[in-house]
């Protein structure tokens, strides 16, 4: 990246709703212990009915802004990154504009499944470059249970639903972090391994047809498992690597919040310490392109992102696609 770019406000919403994993064995064959034991999942939260994705986008937006101390107006570009958006059209960037009172930004959607805020923060990157006076609204959001198949017991009790924003500027002010790096990449021939495929024009919808099962998350759990380790271990390694650091200056790993097996892998293999790697997969479940704003907001609630500290976030999803951004609050 030609220059650096800055993060004024961090903001995260989820849903008031709790589902339980006691909840879960009520519907399905599973029991909390295996959950636990598997994922480290103990609740999700579920968006009330009616509520969609833009909803928790503008949500985490007025969040997001609050913490920026930043007036609505100033916000030039608004990307929203999700693969369970509101509409195929509208896009949901459009819905968030509209609800949190603007018009007249450009408005994108950005596909790339969970890895979907990390790939927006290189776009978000690269529109600073041109656009000095850019104030970029990067939101991650996801309605996940919309496409959650709520009889199948391997993935239903994966997923949460909820959102998170930061806003990108060119210039930096007296507290905000420093996007210093992004490293993306993807492998599409391994597309299958975990699909929503359903109503895309590979699988389209027919009038008065069922809804079929590929209408939902569908997943080979232990593939994913081994190439989401893989991938995200190797590219935070390409990553400190090429910013001259080790994970000894890493003062927080912030990782795809998939499950809690896959985190602890990856903490290993990058030999980062647990009590350096930031985990809320117990609370919210898996949340796809909003995992990892989720978990920003939430640090800096928390106080977590005092000054001078290296923030590594890596991300893996559907694709498949992976990355990694190096922070620096
Ligand atoms: N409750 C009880 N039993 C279950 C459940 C459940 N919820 N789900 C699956 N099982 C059963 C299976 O049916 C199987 O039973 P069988 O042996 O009688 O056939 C048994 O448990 C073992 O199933 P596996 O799929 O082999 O279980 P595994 O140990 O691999 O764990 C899991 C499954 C947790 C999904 C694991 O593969 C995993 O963590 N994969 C990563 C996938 C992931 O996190 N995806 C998130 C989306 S992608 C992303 O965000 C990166």
């Amino acid at each position: 990246m030609k220059k650096q770019c800055y993060i004024r406000g961090f903001g995260a919403f989820v849903p008031e709703k709790v589902l339980t994993n006691f909840d879960l064995e009520k519907m399905v064959d599973t029991s909390d212990e295996w959950i636990k034991t598997r994922t480290g999942i103990e609740q999700r939260h579920i968006v009330a009915e009616g509520q969609s994705t833009s909803d928790l986008t503008s949500q985490a937006a007025e969040v997001a802004l609050a913490d920026a101390k930043m007036n609505r107006e100033e916000l030039s570009h608004i990307l929203v990154a999700t693969c369970t958006p509101d509409a195929y059209c509208p896009n949901t960037a459009c819905i968030t504009e509209d609800k949190i009172g603007l018009k007249g930004r450009m408005a994108l959607d950005l596909s790339a499944a969970c890895s979907g805020f990390v790939y927006g923060l290189k776009l978000a990157s690269s529109l600073v470059q041109t656009e000095e006076d850019a104030n970029i609204l990067l939101c991650g959001g996801e309605t996940m249970s919309s496409r959650t198949n709520w009889e199948d017991r391997n993935t239903c009790v994966l997923f949460g639903d909820g959102a998170g924003a930061v806003i990108i500027s060119a210039t930096p002010t007296e507290n905000s972090t420093a996007v210093v790096d992004v490293e993306l990449s993807s492998d599409g021939s391994l597309r299958d391994l975990l699909t929503i495929r359903g109503g895309g024009s590979s699988l389209p919808y027919k009038v008065g047809q069922t809804v079929p099962d590929e209408h939902f998350i569908m997943m080979q759990g232990r593939e994913v498992f081994k190439h989401a380790v893989r991938s995200m271990v190797g590219v935070c390694k390409d990553l400190m690597e090429r910013n001259g650091l080790t994970p000894d200056d890493i003062d927080m790993l912030i990782p795809h919040q998939a499950n809690m097996r896959i985190i602890e892998a990856v903490g290993k293999k990058l030999t980062i310490a647990t009590e350096r790697v930031f985990v809320n997969v117990d609370k919210v479940g898996n949340t796809s392109a909003a995992s990892i704003p989720i978990a920003l907001g939430q640090a800096k609630a928390d106080g977590l992102l005092e000054p001078g500290k290296n923030i590594l976030l890596t991300t893996f999803g559907g694709g498949f696609t992976w990355g990694a951004a190096l922070l620096r609050t």
